[in-house]
């Protein structure tokens, strides 16, 4: 029986990702810290706690992920997404645990026009995409089988995402104005979780792309929301990234080629449009227990 331990347990993805990993490795410990438990900012205590519990497996969704909010504050956005895998990488040496790090597809400046391959030169538009960046770097440099998986627009019982965000704006307006000139594709963290499991579970190494099936625009992705939840007196207006103002710069086109994905595990994760009625129905039926504050 070996130790697998979760670091951001409390997060969005890292809520879902415990329960799939204790259907997926039924013979092993799963652990799950948070700011409670480990702060990974912290360089010594990082690596003690973590060559205290030897773990043979740590998986990395701790970061700071309020993209504008890293534009505002960049030395804590690298302070917790780059130095923080750093922290965690170089307590994996000291174990030989291998280590996971989930990373985004703001890495990328979404000029390529098609989906993109793992081998694509990254090129950050924001602090958030840079300080991810810095954190795949460690994990390539400091540990020797480390598995980078990059995902996107997440959304998920558990945390602060656009489709809480969306249901919320229809019960206060009658009309949202919504970006049209970003195009990626939703991803259930559920999904997202199985698909983490089965690169494990594969000794997946490098670099993956993973995101669940299709893509869309934020306005396409709000239009399905409000019609899968049956809302039909609110209506959606398109606009441009530039309207909105944000201090953050995000890629207008991040869709990734999820090829890899496929020929290592043998399936590839399900059309976003199917995950999202999935969810929304798990609303309805009550079966969302309140978690983070969207
Ligand atoms: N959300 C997306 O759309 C998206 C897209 C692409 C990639 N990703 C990546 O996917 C992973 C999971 O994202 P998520 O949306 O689940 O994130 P999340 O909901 O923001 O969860 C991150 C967790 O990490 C914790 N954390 C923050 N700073 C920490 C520190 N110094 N030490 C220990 N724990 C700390 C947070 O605690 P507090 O809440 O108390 O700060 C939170 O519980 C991240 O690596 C993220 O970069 C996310």
């Amino acid at each position: 029986m070996g130790k697998i331990l979760v670091i951001g347990a409390q997060g969005m993805l890292g809520r879902d990702l415990l329960p799939e990993l204790r259907v997926s490795f039924p013979d092993d410990e799963i652990l799950g810290w948070d700011m409670e438990e480990i702060d990974i900012r912290m360089e010594k205590e990082t690596i003690e706690q973590i060559e205290a519990l030897y773990p043979q497996i740590i998986i990395n969704v701790a970061a700071y992920t309020d993209v504008d909010g890293c534009e505002r504050n960049e030395e804590e956005a690298f302070r917790v997404n780059a130095e923080g895998m750093k922290h965690i990488a170089l307590g994996a040496r000291r174990c030989g645990a291998k280590v996971v790090y989930l990373s985004t597809d703001y890495v990328f400046d979404g000029k390529k026009g098609e989906p993109y391959l793992e081998e694509d030169s990254p090129h950050p538009l924001n602090i958030y995409g840079e300080s991810k960046l810095k954190g795949e770097h460690y994990v390539q440099e400091l540990t020797k089988e480390g598995l980078i998986i990059r995902t996107q627009w997440l959304f998920g019982k558990y945390g602060k995402n656009f489709v809480y965000a969306i249901l919320k704006q229809a019960q206060e307006k009658e009309v949202i104005s919504i970006v049209k000139d970003q195009i990626g594709s939703p991803t259930y963290t559920r999904d997202l979780s199985k698909a983490i499991c089965a690169l494990v579970q594969k000794r997946g190494q490098g670099i993956f792309h993973v995101a669940n099936g299709g893509f869309c625009s934020w306005f396409v992705f709000a239009q399905k929301i409000l019609s899968y939840a049956g809302i039909h007196g609110v209506k959606a207006i398109p606009i441009a990234s530039e309207e909105l103002d944000r201090p953050a710069r995000r890629p207008s086109y991040s869709v990734f080629n999820t090829a890899k994905f496929l020929k290592t595990t043998g399936w590839n994760l399900r059309p976003w449009s199917e995950a999202l009625k999935d969810f929304l129905f798990e609303i309805e039926r009550g079966s969302i227990p309140g978690g983070k504050e969207s």
